[in-house]
C-alpha cells in the first residue's frame, strides 16, 4: 500500500482537473437481449448487480477510439489543443493490441504529435493509478499537462455464452485533463494506491498473453476473456475500498461529513451500498450510472466523474471522493477538491 498527500517541504505543486469527458457507443444492449443469448433474466441480473443495460461498441470500433472521443471532449472543456497535449496515459485492459500502447493510437487520433504516451494496466483502478502518476509527473513539472483516460471494450474480451461474467460488462471511455493548480482552484488532496498480486486468480484474463497463448488447440475453450471468482471479489472489494476511502478522507484532512459527492467503482450496486453504509455517507450524495453502463472497467469511474461534472453535480470547492477496485488485485483512491 502506498500512500501520499502533498507534505510540507515536498517540491510537487497542486494539480486540477482542467475538463472532463465521456464517450460511450451508440449501441445499448439490454437485459431482455441477453435474456435471448443465455440463461438468465432481467429479475436476477437487476436484483444481483443493479444493471439493466451495457454499451457496446462497433466491430471496427476500438478501444482508441472511445478514448480519443472521451480525451478530445475532456481538451474541449480545458480549452487545451491536442496538439498542446503533452502526456497521455490511458489506463485500460482491453488495448487495440499488445503492443504499442493504446496511448500511442490515441496520441495520432487526437493529434497529440509532441505528446509522451503510454498505458496502465491496473484494471478498473487504473484511471486512478493514471491520476497519481499524472498527479506527480505534472506537479513536479515534468510535463505541463496531462491526459488521463480509462477506455475499455470489453465486449471484444467475454465469454457471451458464460452467464456468470457477460451480463456484468461494457464498453465505454471517460478522461480528465490534469493541469497545475492556480492559487484558489482545485486540486487533488490525497490519494491512495494498494496492490495484492496474491489474488491475481481471482479475476483475470488467463490466455492470449506468453503464459497461455491462443493456439487452434485451445481456441475452444476461450481463454481469452474475463474469468471471475465473484462472490470472492465481491468481499475484497468492499473491504479495500472502505479502507481506500478512509485513509484517503484522512490523508486529506477531512472526516466523510466534508464529502459531497462520492464517484465509486460502478461494478455491482450491492457492493455500492456496503460501502455507503460502512462509510456513513448519504445514499443522495453518491453517484450511481452502473444501471446504464454496467461495469466498464477502468473507464467506470472517468464516465461517472465526467457525467457528474457535466450535470452540475460538482461545483467549485465541492471535495469528491473516487474509489476503485478490480482484477490485480488493485484499488485506489483520490480525493478532490473541485
Ligand atoms: O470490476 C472488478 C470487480 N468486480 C466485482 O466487484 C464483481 C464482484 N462480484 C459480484 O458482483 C457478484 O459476485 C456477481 C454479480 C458476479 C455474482 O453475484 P452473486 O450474488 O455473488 O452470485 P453467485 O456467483 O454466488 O451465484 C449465485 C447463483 C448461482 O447459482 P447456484 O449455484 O446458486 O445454483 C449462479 O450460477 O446465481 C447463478 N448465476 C446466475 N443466474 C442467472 C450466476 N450468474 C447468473 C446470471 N443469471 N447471469
Amino acid at each position: 500500500m502506498t500512500s501520499s498527500a502533498p507534505q510540507p517541504g515536498q517540491t510537487i505543486t497542486p494539480v486540477r482537473i482542467a475538463g472532463t469527458g465521456s464517450y460511450l457507443p451508440e449501441r445499448i444492449m439490454t437485459n431482455q437481449e441477453l435474456e435471448k443469448s443465455v440463461d438468465t433474466s432481467d429479475e436476477w441480473i437487476v436484483s444481483r448487480t443493479g444493471i439493466r443495460a451495457r454499451r457496446i461498441a462497433a466491430d471496427d470500433e476500438n478501444t482508441s477510439d472511445l478514448a480519443s472521443k472521451a480525451g478530445l471532449k475532456a481538451l474541449e472543456q480545458a480549452g487545451i489543443d491536442g496538439a498542446d497535449v503533452d502526456l497521455i496515459i490511458v489506463a485500460t485492459i482491453t488495448p487495440d493490441t499488445l503492443t504499442p500502447a493504446t496511448a500511442c493510437y490515441v496520441q495520432q487520433k487526437i493529434g497529440a504529435l509532441g505528446a509522451v504516451a503510454f498505458d496502465v494496466s491496473a484494471a478498473c483502478s487504473g484511471f486512478l493509478y493514471a491520476l497519481e502518476i499524472a498527479r506527480h509527473s505534472v506537479g513536479a513539472g515534468a510535463f505541463k499537462n496531462a491526459l488521463i483516460i480509462g477506455a475499455e471494450k470489453l465486449s471484444a474480451f467475454v465469454d457471451w455464452t458464460d452467464r456468470n461474467t457477460c451480463v456484468l460488462f461494457g464498453d465505454g471511455a471517460g478522461a480528465a485533463v490534469i493541469v497545475p493548480s492556480e492559487n484558489g482552484g482545485g486540486r487533488v488532496l490525497s490519494s491512495q494506491l494498494g496492490t495484492d498480486g496474491a489474488q491475481a486468480e481471482l479475476l483475470n484474463i488467463p490466455g492470449g498473453g506468453s503464459a497461455c497463448p491462443i493456439t487452434v488447440e485451445n481456441a475452444p475453450q476461450k481463454l481469452a476473456t474475463l474469468a471471475m471468482q465473484g462472490r470472492e471479489v465481491f468481499k475484497h472489494a468492499v473491504n479495500a475500498m472502505k479502507k481506500a476511502s478512509i485513509d484517503g478522507i484522512t490523508a486529506a484532512g477531512l472526516t466523510a461529513k466534508d464529502i459531497k459527492l462520492l464517484i465509486p467503482h460502478q461494478a455491482n450496486l450491492r457492493i455500492i451500498d456496503a460501502i455507503v453504509e460502512r462509510l456513513e455517507v448519504n445514499r443522495d450524495d453518491v453517484y450511481i450510472n452502473l444501471d446504464k453502463y454496467g461495469n466498464t472497467s477502468a473507464a467506470a469511474v472517468a464516465i461517472a466523474l465526467d457525467e457528474a461534472h457535466r450535470e452540475g453535480r460538482v461545483e467549485r470547492g465541492d471535495k469528491i471522493l473516487l474509489v476503485a477496485f478490480g482484477a490485480g488485485l488493485t484499488w485506489a483512491s483520490a480525493v478532490i477538491e473541485w
